[in-house]
């Protein structure tokens, strides 16, 4: 079994088939918005507030990307500045280091629970300086599998409030 590259073994469902077949058929072949389409962007919005339980959210505060690195690239170099920090969690997605790293930041590695493969939150706290810019979880975890249980809990406040305070 591959471990890696997030490859499904099944393929779109038939009703996102459908639309893409619609969408040529009605010719809907030229550039959009570098943003997403206003509708993709509010149906993104509706189903972070409605499904995720996130407060507030348009269309305007949603920005689609072609793929996840590039979210996360973006992200970073908006954020990175030479000498920050951001925390990466082994095992990690080969990219994310060198993300960090073509934006001027230094990874910092922190290792799973070897037993259970859970998030260590001591270590992360304990890897956080007042450089530490960002902490790439990704959950689940891939190439693990893993489901960070701890990440959806209090715990993830703990990490985020420690990571506020030490950079006020
Ligand atoms: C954890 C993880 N990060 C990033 C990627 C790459 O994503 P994208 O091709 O959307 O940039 C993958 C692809 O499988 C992945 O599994």
């Amino acid at each position: 079994m591959n471990l890696s590259v997030g490859e499904p073994h099944f393929q779109p469902p038939p009703a996102v088939i459908k639309s893409l077949h619609t969408a040529i058929d009605e010719m809907k072949l030229d550039y959009t918005s570098v943003r997403g389409t206003v509708e993709f962007r509010e149906t993104i919005a509706e189903y972070m507030t409605k499904s995720l339980g996130h407060r507030d959210v348009t269309a305007d505060h949603v920005l689609t990307t072609t793929g996840a690195k590039f979210a996360i690239w973006l992200a970073l170099s908006a954020l990175l500045e030479p000498g920050s920090e951001v925390i990466v969690i082994k095992p990690y997605w080969t990219s994310y280091p060198e993300i960090v790293k073509i934006n001027g930041g230094t990874p910092v590695f922190v290792d799973s629970d070897k037993d259970t493969g859970e998030l260590p939150v001591e270590n992360i706290i304990n890897a956080v300086t007042s450089r530490t810019k960002a902490i790439i979880v990704c959950n689940p975890n891939n190439p693990s599998g893993v489901v960070y249980v701890v990440w959806c809990s209090s715990a993830k406040r703990k990490i985020i409030s420690t990571l506020t305070h030490m950079n006020e």
